[in-house]
């Protein structure tokens, strides 16, 4: 596909993903425009050594996508929406404010897809959650690797799992429609450069990346037993996903992205340890929680539409993120000094 001049519109550009989908397109060419009121994103995500990576002025647009008129702004004129931006967090911030989180969700995606096909837009991108298998499939350890098909009957766990299946759904009636092609990646836990290091609301890496900086300041205190298990996804693969499902991957249902292995807590915890290269003492707290026990993704539907595969593993990756962590708190340490 070429992708040169092609307008399109990624919401929650300036968060995790969304930053390094952003960083990618442009290189392809693409006239991008980013959405998000920056809950949790960043604008300093959207530069790359101080070099912006879209025109700040004229294609960032800060507005609160629960809102229709909002949607509708940022939905003029783009040919491709990816779209992103949905209220995205730790375990604690996700069992701690369920109904925010189901009501804003399905506020955005809802606003998005209509704004979406009235705005004539040719292509939709939605991405949904591993969150949304079935609680009692993701209770076990070491259950195969899902299928796609497995999400239903549904029973996620948490509002958030809720949020983004129904997401998901309104991606499939809206095709039906027949206006506008929607293409569905279902991502399993993402992480990398670009992630959210505010222990309100970080996920499991970076959270984990975040003590070990400031260890022995602060205890390396995981989370749990350290038995639960996650498939993690290098933010460069999702990334790698999403451009290849807008070139050949729409109309074919929700797609699968991770890796067929699932790593623990404890595993995890230790790489980081290794990343920082400190003698940590690592320590579980069995009060807090830990959610679902285990999960793996079978990808055999996306490496046969989309040629996908996963290509960064665990440790690399964790090295790669331990090492942007390092200097965003650096960053952090020295203007908050000035
Ligand atoms: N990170 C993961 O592990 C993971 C896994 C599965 C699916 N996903 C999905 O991928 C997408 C991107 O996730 P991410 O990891 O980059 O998270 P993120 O929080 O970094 O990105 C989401 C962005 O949406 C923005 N946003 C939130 N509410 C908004 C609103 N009302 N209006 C405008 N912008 C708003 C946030 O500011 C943020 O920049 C989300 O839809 C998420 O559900 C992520």
């Amino acid at each position: 596909m070429d992708w040169n001049k092609k307008r399109v519109l990624v919401t929650g550009g300036a968060g995790q993903i969304g930053s390094n989908l952003v960083r990618r397109l442009t290189k392809l060419g693409a006239d991008v425009t980013v959405a998000d009121n920056l809950w949790r994103g960043q604008l300093s995500n959207l530069s790359v050594d101080w070099v912006p990576s879209i025109d700040l002025e004229t294609r960032f647009l800060n507005v609160d996508l629960a809102e229709k008129a909002a949607c509708d702004l940022a939905c003029k004129g783009q040919e491709i929406i990816i779209h992103l931006a949905d209220v995205v967090a730790g375990i604690n911030f996700v069992f701690g404010n369920q109904y925010f989180l189901f009501n804003k969700n399905a506020l955005i995606d809802n606003h998005m897809i209509a704004a979406a096909q009235e705005a004539g837009a040719r292509k939709y991108v939605y991405v949904g959650s591993a969150c949304s298998y079935p609680a009692d499939k993701q209770a076990v350890l070491d259950p195969p690797p899902f299928k796609e098909d497995e999400v239903y009957p549904a029973s996620p766990e948490s509002a958030y799992g809720w949020s983004k299946l129904m997401g998901e759904y309104l991606c499939e009636l809206a095709a039906e429609s027949g206006k506008m092609e929607t293409g569905v990646l279902r991502f399993h836990n993402v992480y990398g450069p670009n992630c959210v290091l505010d222990p309100a609301k970080s996920q499991v890496i970076p959270a984990l990346i975040r003590k070990a900086i400031t260890y022995p300041t602060d205890d390396f205190v995981v989370w749990g037993s350290g038995q639960q298990r996650r498939a993690f996804v290098y933010v460069d693969d999702a990334v790698e996903a999403l451009v290849r499902i807008c070139e050949r991957g729409m109309g074919k249902g929700a797609i699968q992205i991770g890796p067929d292995y699932s790593t623990s807590i404890r595993e995890t915890a230790e790489e980081v340890v290794r990343a920082s290269g400190k003698d940590i003492s690592i320590t579980f707290d069995t009060t807090k929680p830990e959610g679902d026990m285990d999960r793996a993704a079978d990808w055999s539907k996306a490496r046969d539409i989309l040629g996908w595969e996963p290509k960064v593993d665990v440790r690399e990756g964790i090295r790669r993120t331990y090492e942007w962590c390092e200097k965003e708190l650096q960053y952090e340490r020295s203007t908050a000094a000035e």
